[in-house]
């Protein structure tokens, strides 16, 4: 039997994930949205259904609005919500979205309570913790994807002005999903060489700020609406690494019981993802900066789920 993969939203990120999720045929997809948008995501199903063909994928792909439908999912990835317009912050979202997710967990606790789910919603970190309460599963059950997208964009970035492949580039973001976040040019390397062996400063200076506010440079561009490529796609290797138990250490959004000095609250650090979930934390020594921008980091996510008042 395959695998089942519920995407709660079916709007841009959605429909990219749908068709990743199709085309690495990691299962059935149902796409969830709201009864007012059901046609188009039943539309977008069918289309995908109908790219098989040349796609050459087997998978049985629908829409629904009905929360009946994710049951058995294995993986529920959750992109509804509003996206930032240009002009907002990711916390500007939140009253509208913490609305959203509520009635998201409810659903989702009730017809998939086995699944491993990975929130998008923003602000991230704040929806990830809301689900993750509302929901009561257990801690390696739940993460938010933001940090593999950080990292993703940070890798990028230094592609781009090195001029070598992003394949090469090894590296991690650690924090909130926003320009508090922290990422480690330390512990970064190119083919195995130390970033700061081979970059200035004001490169990577460049880099890190870049990466802090990537998203909302596509935010800027876009005008309305935020990035949706690379976000399905940091969901899907998230997804990916879990279905097939592949052990990937990704940088996630994950409930912190003391790891990092950071206690019942969400935020970005190096998860090994596999079939048992979140299966581990890793800790990171810290340099005294890098540990003081976490606390600032820590502060910002406190202050946003302290709003949430779940
Ligand atoms: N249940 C299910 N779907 C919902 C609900 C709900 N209660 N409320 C809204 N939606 C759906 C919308 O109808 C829409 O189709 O969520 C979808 C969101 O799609 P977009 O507006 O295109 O937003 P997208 O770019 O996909 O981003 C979704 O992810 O990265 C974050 O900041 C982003 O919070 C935003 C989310």
């Amino acid at each position: 039997m395959r695998k089942k993969i519920a995407l709660i939203g079916g709007g841009q990120i959605g429909q990219i994930l749908a068709m990743l999720a199709a085309q690495k045929e990691m299962g059935d997809i149902v796409v969830l949205d709201i009864p007012d948008y059901v046609n188009p995501v039943k539309g977008k199903a069918l289309d995908l259904m109908e790219m098989a063909p040349h796609g050459n994928y087997d998978a049985e792909i629908t829409g629904t609005s009905d929360y009946k439908d994710i049951t058995g999912a294995d993986v529920v990835i959750i992109t509804a919500g509003l996206p930032r317009k240009a002009g907002m912050t990711r916390e500007d979202l939140l009253s509208t979205n913490i609305k959203i997710i509520s009635a998201v967990a409810a659903g989702v606790k009730e017809n998939a309570p086995d699944a491993f789910c990975i929130v998008l919603t923003n602000p991230l970190d704040a929806m990830v913790y809301t689900f993750h309460k509302l929901t009561g599963f257990p801690k390696n059950q739940v993460v938010g994807m933001a940090g593999t997208l950080d990292t993703a964009r940070y890798r990028a970035f230094l592609s781009m002005e090195l001029g070598v492949s992003v394949t090469d580039i090894a590296g991690t973001v650690l924090g909130g999903h926003g320009p508090t976040m922290v990422p480690l040019p330390r512990l970064t390397t190119v083919g195995g060489v130390p970033l700061t062996d081979i970059a200035d400063q004001d490169l990577i200076d460049r880099v890190v700020d870049r990466t802090r506010k990537a998203g909302t440079e596509i935010v800027q561009l876009f005008g309305k609406g935020s990035a949706f490529f690379s976000p399905a796609w940091s969901a899907i290797v998230i997804a990916e690494s879990y279905l097939k138990d592949k052990k990937r250490v990704l940088p996630c959004a994950a409930l912190c019981e003391g790891e990092y000095d950071v206690s019942g609250l969400f935020i970005g650090v190096p998860c090994l993802i596999g079939a048992k979930g979140l299966e581990k934390i890793f800790e990171i020594s810290l340099s005294d900066d890098e540990k003081a921008k976490l606390q600032v980091t820590k502060e910002k996510v406190q202050a946003t789920v302290d709003e949430c008042n779940v």
